[in-house]
């Protein structure tokens, strides 16, 4: 098998849209990676359910609207965001570069995009925060918006050590991932890249089952999360909780009854629970059961600006990227992601144009077509 290609120094012309990067990514990353990075879980009926839902959704101008004015702005729980997309939380990314996380938020900052950091992150939370204000020093712009996600780790002591370092780095927002407690084991980290955070706590029993060995009454089933988890962090830090992994409305509302701040509907791009609906299917369901006042946002193939609208058309407040990150990532680095945020910031621009929406507040059901 040859080497991978080593990142491109300069973006190839030809890279038009996210689907561009993802063509290029595969030559630029170990054969073993790029499977794990790609792969749906079960047969794929989710992973495929993703991007269907998004294209079954047609779109509906309005003419003559009045332009003037326009941003695709947005505020998330108090602060600015450019647009309404954030960097999804997606672990190791040094598989994919040298630089991995680093070079992520270099982008993130350029582009004042918001990124969620993965609690198994290839490079520690504190150094991807002194890079984000070092950026922010550099571009003499605001920082980026800077979310932690957390897996609670087997002991609560050592959850709550991750909590209190995002904390003290200056994280603004803790996003508890719940959908992936029960994970099939896969993946062998290259050589060199390692979960950076979670160097010296207590390594857990287990942290995936095999298919095919029996599950119920291990330490990994004994040991997932449960609701009294969440109202422990909820007593424990005072940052904003997002729930990562919500699908039924019926847990949307318990949770924003049990303190969450907002909530990702989400199935962890296809990657979990296989026959899982599109996060998009489920959107208007959740909305209608946590009310107007809830941030919602989804992810899950959204790989062109006028998926955010349509997300944004159904409920939700802001969409998250995932697998398009890393796939930029491989082929150019810090460049290539941020390359990539800006394709997509642009071509919702143009989405919103042309359906008469100045603002993401104007993208409403009646900009939807329906099936
Ligand atoms: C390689 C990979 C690693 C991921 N790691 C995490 C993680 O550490 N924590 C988490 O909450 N979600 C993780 N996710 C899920 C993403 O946050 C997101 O939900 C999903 O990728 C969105 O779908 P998309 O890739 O189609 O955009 C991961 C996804 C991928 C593809």
């Amino acid at each position: 098998m040859s080497a991978p290609a080593p990142p491109l120094a300069a973006i190839p012309p030809d890279i038009r849209s996210l689907a561009d990067y993802e063509r290029r990514a595969a030559a630029h990353m170990p054969a073993e990676s790029w499977t794990y990075l790609q792969e749906g879980s079960g047969d794929g009926l989710t992973l495929a359910a993703n991007r269907a839902a998004f294209d079954r959704i047609g779109l509906l101008p309005r003419i003559l609207s009045d332009l003037r004015g326009g941003t695709t702005q947005t505020t998330l729980l108090g602060a600015r965001h450019a647009a309404p997309l954030l960097l999804a939380p997606v672990a190791y990314q040094r598989i994919a570069h040298p630089d991995g996380e680093l070079a992520t938020i270099r982008a993130a900052s350029a582009l004042e995009t918001g990124m969620v950091v993965s609690t198994l992150a290839s490079v520690t939370l504190e150094e991807i925060a002194a890079a984000r204000a070092a950026a922010a020093r550099e571009l003499g712009a605001p920082a980026a918006p800077l979310w932690f996600q957390l897996y609670l780790q087997e002991s609560r002591d050592a959850s709550l050590a991750l909590v209190r370092r995002a904390e003290a780095a200056g994280y603004q927002a803790i996003m508890l991932t719940v959908d992936a407690a029960i994970k099939r084991a896969s993946f062998t980290l290259p050589a060199g890249v390692d979960a950076a955070n979670l160097r010296g706590l207590p390594r857990p029993a287990q942290t995936a089952q095999p298919l095919g060995r029996i599950l119920f009454g291990t330490a990994l089933a004994d040991a997932a999360p449960r609701w009294d988890d969440l109202a422990w962090l909820r007593r424990e830090t005072k940052l904003p909780i997002l729930l990562k992994g919500v699908m039924a409305p019926d847990d949307a509302r318990i949770a924003r009854e049990q303190g969450a701040d907002g909530l990702v509907v989400s199935n962890h791009g296809g990657r979990v629970l296989d026959g899982m609906p599109s996060a998009l299917d489920l959107l208007p369901a959740v909305r209608a059961a946590v009310g107007d006042a809830l941030p919602l946002l989804i992810d899950g193939s959204v790989r062109r600006g006028a998926d955010i609208a349509k997300a944004l058309a159904l409920g939700a407040d802001a969409v998250m990227i995932g697998r398009p990150q890393i796939h930029a990532l491989a082929v150019a680095g810090m460049a290539g992601v941020a390359h990539a945020l800006l394709m997509l910031r642009s071509e919702l621009e143009h989405a919103m144009a042309q359906l008469g929406c100045p603002t993401v507040t104007a993208l409403t059901p009646d900009r939807l077509r329906l099936p």
